[in-house]
């Protein structure tokens, strides 16, 4: 009888999702949309997350952990607070951490590919800026992502309507500022394309179609390395 023929060698695969390692999480708007570009998503977040919509949370110390754990996963995203960098920050008067070149460093050790998302007016290198009208979102929610890798350069559609004004419930049609203080709460998840969290998490939260745009790209050239032979994964976005 014929020996059955052996399949050939294949070249490897990942047979399980890879892993992201998302701190700074909140109940999960970045890591929602790593998870749909296809990782499983591990966040960190110093508060308890009852709405964390991730895969695996951690209450800690993003700082601790990603120095301890960093290198356990294949690619990690950050979100340090943003309130120190912000162009309203004189108006609160408040003390705010500046954790990002602390974070940064802490990245680069970790010898990993690396995502760093924050307001406009934060100290990022090379940031890629993303905003709501590009994925057809109702809020223009500027944010800046740095990343490791190289992103493809984007041009970002102005908006299509006008901005509902602040402190008014939004009429359909209208863009909407998504801040502390929003009226039409429903409107404003359907603008974040987030329907899980309560008012205070969307407030600070990312729009997952944002970081699903970056993770694909990530995706690729963790899945596919030998297509990038160029790219180099820990010099911001050279
Ligand atoms: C702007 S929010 C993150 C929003 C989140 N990326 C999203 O898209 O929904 C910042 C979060 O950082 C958390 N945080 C602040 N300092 C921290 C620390 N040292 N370690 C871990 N989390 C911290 C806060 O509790 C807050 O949930």
């Amino acid at each position: 009888m014929r020996k059955p023929k052996r399949n050939p060698p294949q070249p490897h695969r990942y047979t399980e999702k890879p892993r992201l390692l998302d701190l700074f999480c909140s109940a999960g708007g970045c890591t929602k949309g790593y998870q749909n570009a296809g990782f499983h998503v591990t966040g960190v977040d110093i508060e308890a997350q009852p709405r964390y919509v991730g895969d695996v949370f951690v209450q800690g110390d993003a700082l601790d952990y990603l120095a301890q754990h960093g290198h356990e996963y294949d690619a990690i995203g950050a979100s340090p607070p943003c309130q120190g960098y912000s162009v309203t920050r004189q108006l609160t008067g408040k003390a705010h951490p500046l954790l990002i070149d602390q974070v940064r460093r802490l990245l680069q050790d970790s010898g990993k590919p690396y995502i760093i998302e924050n307001v406009p007016g934060a100290p990022l290198i090379n940031p890629v800026v993303l905003v709501g009208s590009m994925f057809r979102l109702m809020t223009m929610r500027p944010r800046l992502f740095e990343c490791s890798f190289d992103m493809p350069f984007v041009l970002a559609p102005p908006p299509a309507a006008k901005h509902a004004r602040m402190g008014r419930r939004p009429k359909a049609g209208e863009y909407v500022h998504v801040v502390g203080h929003m009226s039409g709460v429903a409107y404003c998840r359907a603008a974040m394309g987030i329907d899980w969290m309560n008012q205070h998490e969307l407030a600070q939260a990312i729009p997952p179609a944002y970081t699903e745009y970056i993770g694909r790209r990530l995706m690729e050239l963790i899945t596919h390395p030998c297509n990038d032979q160029e790219n180099s994964y820990n010099s911001p976005n050279s």
